[in-house]
């Protein structure tokens, strides 16, 4: 399995993926500060690697606190939590897991647990999470790999694999689960401008999984599906709204309406952790902006001319109206989704183990 992260007993090491293809080397964080870079320098990247990242720099920052008493740790954890939410805005992911491990933090407090009780259960809550994270990836491929044909070419955009969770993926997941499952599927991974993620990272973990892969710039899928050439297209998500409109990495938006004006199906895959039904809908969800030399130069080369305007915006909404199916590690939702994201959360309360299709 590719170790997109891990918990050691000096730190949280990552995988840097500024450093993929080329390189496989590793960047130790000793503390949530250097946790917190580590996000916002998209050295680890993808939404729920982003939120179990976050929770362990918030386990991190806790286990290294010097409090004396619950009063002081209290303080700590809040600019814990602050500084590690101020990373990256958009995937939801991440202000999922800082709550989560407040909330087990606050269970604790309240109680009047030792803070090396404390300290050693949010460690475990973090990489509870972590095994947690695993589990949905595998258990969303069981539920989304039928929707797969059972030979064809299935486009993918940005990276939503190994590399953006703690193993095996989403929309990777899927499409690992079906060629598990004996469905003979080619990719065509979306470059992904300006960061390359579907270059880089997708081409690099699927090729390691031996799935034939070919990179297209982002502009060739439309010619593509034209010809006939792409049978589906799954994607990963950063934000899903209470009515299903899904905030992916730039260019997702594109991709789809040219699926729905090709009849391709058009499938999202993605965590329960990713829906945020706090956000009612797309236009509510903030939209990531990075900096322009992500676009101004490749490679240290300056592409443009000195004082073009530049827009750089990491993300965009694909309104659901364009979403054929949203695959979570509980099954399988369609239109609509108000009521089958409702219903989801309720059957998730009430059972919440998962279940595999
Ligand atoms: O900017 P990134 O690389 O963090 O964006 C990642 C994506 O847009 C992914 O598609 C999304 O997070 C889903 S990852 C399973």
């Amino acid at each position: 399995m590719i170790p997109t992260l891990e918990w050691l007993p000096n730190g949280v090491n990552f995988l840097d993926q500024t450093k993929l293809p080329l390189e496989e080397t590793y960047v130790l964080a000793t503390d949530y500060n250097q946790v917190a870079t580590v996000i916002r320098d998209m050295i680890v990247r993808g939404a729920p690697a982003i939120g179990v990242s976050a929770a362990m720099g918030v386990a991190l920052g806790v286990s290294q606190s010097q409090a004396a008493d619950l009063v002081a740790l209290n303080a700590e954890v809040a600019v814990i939590s602050e500084t590690l939410a101020a990373t990256r805005p958009t995937a939801v992911n991440l202000f999922w897991a800082i709550k989560r491990m407040r909330n087990r933090y606050n269970t604790l407090a309240e109680a009047n647990t030792s803070i090396p009780e404390i300290k050693a259960s949010l460690i475990a809550e973090a990489q509870q999470m972590y095994d947690e994270d695993i589990a949905a990836c595998k258990a969303m491929g069981a539920h989304g790999a039928a929707l797969l044909p059972q030979e064809g070419t299935v486009l993918t955009h940005c990276n939503a694999g190994a590399l953006a969770t703690c193993g095996y993926g989403t929309a990777l997941g899927v499409i690992r689960a079906a060629v598990e499952r004996g469905h003979k599927i080619d990719v065509f991974a979306d470059e992904t401008r300006p960061y390359l993620q579907g270059a880089r990272l997708t081409a690099w973990e699927l090729l390691h999984d031996n799935i034939p892969t070919t990179v297209l710039c982002d502009n060739m899928a439309g010619s593509l599906m034209r010809q006939e050439r792409i049978q589906a297209v799954i994607v990963g998500a950063d934000r899903i709204a209470a009515n299903g409109d899904t905030a992916n990495k730039i260019g997702t938006y594109s991709v789809a309406v040219l699926a729905k004006e090709h009849g391709i199906p058009f499938y999202v895959a993605a965590p329960l952790s990713t829906i945020d039904v706090a956000t009612l809908h797309g236009d509510q969800i903030p939209i990531e902006q990075r900096a322009a030399t992500e676009v101004t130069h490749s490679n240290g080369k300056q592409m443009t001319p000195n004082g073009a305007a530049i827009q750089n915006p990491a993300f965009d909404v694909t309104p659901a109206k364009y979403i054929t199916a949203i695959i979570t590690e509980h099954g399988v939702l369609r239109a609509p989704y108000e009521q089958s994201i409702r219903e989801m959360f309720e059957k998730a309360a009430a059972q919440p183990e998962l279940i595999s299709a």
